[in-house]
C-alpha cells in the first residue's frame, strides 16, 4: 500500500481483536530453523517484516505455507548460511536470525545491518555474547562471516538488557552442549514467548520474564506447534486511537497485564479502563489530562514503542506532557509531522515537550517510521478535514490489513 486518506474527525466505537506479536513471531521464525521437523504457528500476523522474513526463510531453502493466521514452516531442506544484502536489508530485525542459522548450520554469512529510521542500531552485544558461546566473528567487505566451530555454554553479562541481543544467546545456546546462563537479560513478555516456544520443541530454558536465564543445551529439537502471543504495541495503539476520538473499544484476545504501563497512563489522563480476562475496554467522555512525564524504559517500563501513539494522543491534551526516550536515539521524527497538523511539540535532544492544542488539522504527511506512522494514522483520526499519509508501507511492517480493522471502528479510511 502506497498512501492512506482519512477524514477526520472520526469517533472510534466498537471491538477489535488484537493480531499477533510481530516482536515474538520475528524470533520465533527464526528459532523454526532449529529442527527439520514441521513447526506450525498460529495468529501469525499478517505484516511485511513477516512476509520478509518469509523471503529470507525460502532463500535459506525451507519451505513456508501461510494461510489465515497460521505459517507452517519447515527447514528439512535448508541449505544456505548467508543472508544477501538486499534481503537483509529489506527486514531490519535479520540480526535475530543469527544464532538460529549457527544453531543450525555452524556458519553465517550476513550483510552488516547498518542503521535504520530510529537511529544507529548497534550489534556488538549480540556479537560479543556469541563470541562467549565460542563463534569467531571476521568482518569483511561490509558482510560479517561468523563460525561456531567449537560451541560450549558460557555465563554472558549483558551490558544493557537488549532484547534482540538476549534472543540471539537464546537461540543459539538452546543448542550448545552445557550450560549457558544470561545475567542482565531483557525482561519483555517476547522473551518469554520464545522460550515456551523453544521448550515446545524440546529446548531446556528457564527463568524468561526475569533477569536471569538459564539455558540447558540440548542436541536436539523437534517440531511443534506454537500460537503466538499478542501485539503489546498494536494493543495500545487501539486504545490510543480510540482515547483520543473520545470513543469506546473492547479490545479482545489482548493481554491486559502487559500493557498496565500505558493503561495506567491512560486512566491518568482522563480514559476509563476494565480489564478482564483476554479484553480491556476503553471509554473516554471528559477532557485529555496532560501527563506530566513519560519515559520510556525497557519492560515493565514504558514502551518506547508506544512512545509515538501516545504522544499524538497527549497533542489534544489540557496542560503540558513532558517525554524522555531512554532507549532510542531517533525516536521523534515524527513529530514535525504533527506539527504540520497543528500540534505544539519541543524537542530537545531525548526530551519532547508537548504543549496541548485545542484542535488538530488534517495534513500531507509522510510517514517516518513504523510507530511514528501510526501515530500519524491516531492524529488524523481526531483531526479536522482530510489527513493524506504517504510512505505507509512502513506502517505496514508491523500492523495488519489497517483499513479494514480501523474502517470496522468507525475511522473513515481509504487506501490511495
Ligand atoms: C526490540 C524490538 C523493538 C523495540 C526494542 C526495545 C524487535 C524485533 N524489536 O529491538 O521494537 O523498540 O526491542 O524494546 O523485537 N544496543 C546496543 N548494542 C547491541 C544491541 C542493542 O548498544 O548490540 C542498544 C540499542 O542501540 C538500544 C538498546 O540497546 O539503545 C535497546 O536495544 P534492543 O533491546 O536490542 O532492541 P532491539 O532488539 O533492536
Amino acid at each position: 500500500m502506497d498512501r492512506l486518506y482519512l477524514e477526520g474527525p472520526c469517533t472510534v466505537s466498537g471491538e477489535i481483536d488484537v493480531q499477533g506479536a510481530k516482536n515474538s513471531v520475528l524470533p520465533i521464525l527464526a528459532g523454526a530453523l532449529l529442527t527439520d521437523q514441521q513447526i506450525v504457528l498460529t495468529n501469525c500476523p499478517d505484516i511485511r517484516d513477516v512476509r520478509a522474513t518469509f523471503q529470507i526463510l525460502k532463500y535459506l531453502g525451507c519451505s513456508v505455507d501461510y494461510d489465515n493466521g497460521v505459517a507452517v514452516i519447515c527447514a528439512a531442506g535448508m541449505n544456505r548460511s548467508e543472508i544477501p544484502d538486499a534481503l537483509m536489508r529489506e527486514m531490519r530485525s535479520s540480526i535475530m536470525l543469527l544464532g538460529a542459522i549457527l544453531g543450525r548450520m555452524g556458519t553465517a554469512r550476513l550483510g552488516f545491518p547498518g542503521g535504520c529510521e530510529l537511529g544507529p542500531r548497534p550489534i556488538d552485544l549480540h556479537i560479543s555474547s556469541l563470541r562467549r558461546l565460542g563463534v569467531t566473528f571476521l568482518e569483511e567487505h561490509g558482510f560479517l562471516d561468523c563460525t561456531a566451530a567449537k560451541l560450549h555454554g558460557a555465563d554472558i553479562h549483558l551490558a544493557l538488557p537488549s532484547v534482540g541481543a538476549t534472543e540471539n544467546i537464546l537461540l543459539l545456546a538452546c543448542v550448545t552442549p552445557g550450560t549457558t546462563r544470561i545475567f542482565n537479560a531483557a525482561k519483555e513478555p517476547e522473551i518469554e514467548d520464545l522460550q515456551n516456544f523453544l521448550n515446545a520443541m524440546g529446548a531446556k530454558i528457564t527463568g524468561a520474564g526475569g533477569s536471569t536465564i538459564t539455558i540447558e543445551g540440548v542436541e536436539k529439537l523437534h517440531g511443534a506447534e506454537y500460537r503466538i502471543m499478542p501485539d503489546r504495541i498494536v494493543t495500545v495503539s487501539y486504545l490510543a486511537a480510540a482515547a483520543i476520538s473520545g470513543g469506546e473499544i473492547l479490545v479482545r484476545k489482548a493481554c491486559p497485564p502487559h500493557v498496565i504501563s500505558v493503561t495506567s497512563l491512560l486512566e491518568e489522563s482522563g480514559c476509563e479502563i476494565e480489564m478482564a480476562g483476554e479484553d480491556i475496554r476503553l471509554r473516554r467522555r471528559g477532557p485529555i489530562e496532560a501527563v506530566k512525564q513519560i519515559r520510556t524504559m525497557p519492560y515493565p517500563g514504558f514502551p518506547t514503542d508506544a512512545l509515538a501513539p501516545i504522544m499524538a494522543y497527549l497533542t489534544l491534551a489540557q496542560g503540558t506532557s513532558i517525554f524522555y526516550e531512554s532507549i532510542f536515539q531517533n525516536r521523534y521524527k515524527h513529530v514535525e509531522e504533527l506539527l504540520r497538523m497543528g500540534a505544539n511539540i519541543k524537542v530537545e535532544g531525548r526530551v519532547a515537550i508537548v504543549e496541548g492544542v485545542k484542535k488538530l488539522t488534517g495534513a500531507s504527511l509522510v510517514a517516518t517510521d513504523l510507530r511514528g506512522g501510526m501515530a500519524l494514522l491516531i492524529a488524523g483520526i481526531a483531526a479536522e478535514g482530510e489527513t493524506e499519509i504517504t510512505e505507509v508501507s512502513l506502517v505496514e511492517r508491523g500492523y495488519e490489513h489497517m483499513v479494514r480493522n480501523f474502517s470496522s471502528l468507525g475511522v473513515k479510511i481509504r487506501e490511495g
